[in-house]
């Protein structure tokens, strides 16, 4: 429709007896973004054409071909819901409580570690969004800003995310955690599922290599995405900044890109042995991050952590795992009583937040659905797709006749792919 053939609804063309159109909430500015991307697609879509093509590649793959991102998304997609009626009460309380703590819906931003190459300072504008929505923010051990710089962007919404620091026996990582705690880390989430990393194909592609070096060509990339350029001029190149206490001498990129090639990316996997004494320094909610099977989930729970996070790595490890929500329901029945099971691996929508809720689930985590709104849209982006989520987790399940979280596992579905063990 062109601008000659619009309708302006006006109280005289509204029918009598309808309702006067509201000015949209958040002004013109939000109602334009919503009119541009109703859903986290059309931000994937936009992202790839803003942002350079390095940034691009290296936030929308995965492992391999990407088979495994393509299984999270079908199986999430072959869960059908069932609608019930005449008992939807006006409203839905999107709260919930995670280990003592309320937040204002079941959705957090996952850890991803050096998103700056999406979108310069891409971690703060994830974390203040997350502390304006009221929900978790979990900052990465692999981030461009300290987690001490984090916390004064996301306040009591922080969680910190632990990848293996086994140097000195560990003496770097205990620090890291303490240091998370004193900046007042609400949970520890550790991440299990990385012995090693594998083959990115399309950062391969792109010939990225850490530390993070511009070339002819990304220059050129660059040059072509002034927003990004904008970003890059204000807030720098990303870069390993927890580990600078922990090198000899002055934090260069190498010296800090080195440090981190010994650790998480060539040191192996936390054994459980290892789970345990971080269970002993760390003081509050403990979250095992990565799990997949029931009886890991068993075995972490028997060791303290009060969290388990079934997650695939969103299809960013070996392609061939099965899809995490197709394991979810085994995990919510070994362990659903005695912890907290978390959500994560391609939740590109409330919706699938809300199947993972209708599993079990207490809350659903996002990556690359935040990138995405980054890339697309900048640093409003992170706090536009978390109003996307709370919008459409409410569509779907006051649709379902349910007005409170924590009804949602009473909604009656289909899970066709679902894993029996
Ligand atoms: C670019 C990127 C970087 C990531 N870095 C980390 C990381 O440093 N630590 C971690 O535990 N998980 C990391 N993840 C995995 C996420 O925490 C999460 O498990 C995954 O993104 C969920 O899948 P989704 O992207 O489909 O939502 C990363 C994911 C992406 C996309």
């Amino acid at each position: 429709m062109d601008d000659r053939t619009k309708v302006v609804p006006t109280s005289a063309s509204v029918p009598s007896g309808a309702p006067m159109m509201k000015p949209a909430p958040g002004g013109e500015r939000a109602a334009k973004l919503r009119r541009l991307f109703p859903t986290v697609h059309y931000l994937r879509e936009h992202a790839q054409k803003r942002i350079p093509r390095f940034g691009y590649e290296a936030t929308d793959g995965g492992h391999g071909r990407d088979l495994g991102i393509e299984r999270n998304a079908s199986a999430l997609d072959s869960i059908e819901l069932i609608p019930r009626y005449g008992i939807d009460k006006g409203t839905c309380d999107m709260s919930v409580n995670l280990f003592g703590k309320r937040y204002a819906a079941p959705i957090g931003v996952a850890p991803i570690g050096l998103p700056g190459i999406v979108w310069p300072g891409a971690e703060k504008y994830m974390a203040r969004a997350a502390k304006k929505a009221g929900v978790p923010f979990c900052a990465g051990t692999v981030a461009s800003f300290t987690v001490e710089e984090l916390a004064k962007e996301a306040e009591d919404m922080l969680w910190f995310q632990l990848y293996r620091m086994p140097q000195q026996d560990h003496a770097h990582g205990f620090d890291l955690v303490r240091r998370a705690q004193s900046a007042g880390a609400q949970a520890l989430v550790i991440t299990m599922d990385v012995p090693i990393r594998t083959k990115r194909s399309r950062e391969i592609r792109q010939g990225l290599v850490l530390p993070f070096r511009m070339n002819a060509t990304t220059i050129m990339d660059v040059l072509s995405s002034p927003p990004w350029l904008a970003a890059y001029l204000k807030h720098g190149l990303t870069r390993f900044a927890n580990y600078a206490p922990y090198v000899e001498g002055p934090p260069t990129p190498e010296k800090l890109a080195s440090y981190s090639s010994k650790d998480h990316t060539g040191g192996g996997a936390f054994s459980w042995e290892e789970v345990a004494r971080y269970r002993d320094v760390w003081k509050g909610p403990l979250v095992a991050k990565g799990i997949m099977h029931p009886r890991d989930a068993e075995k972490a729970v028997s060791l303290g952590c009060e969290g388990i996070q079934v997650s695939n790595h969103g299809g960013r490890q070996v392609e061939g795992l099965a899809a995490s929500i197709d394991v979810l329901p085994a995990i919510v029945e070994a362990v659903g009583n005695k912890a907290t099971v978390l959500f994560d691996s391609g939740v590109r929508s409330g919706l699938d937040v809300t199947r993972a809720l209708a599993l079990g689930a207490k809350a659903a985590f996002a990556g690359k659905a935040f990138l995405y709104g980054l890339g697309a849209i900048g640093g409003e982006g992170p706090g536009f797709v978390l109003d996307m989520f709370k919008e459409e987790i409410r569509e779907a399940l006051r649709q379902c006749g349910i007005n409170t979280i924590a009804d949602a596992g009473k909604i009656e579905l289909r899970h066709p792919t679902k894993w029996q063990f």
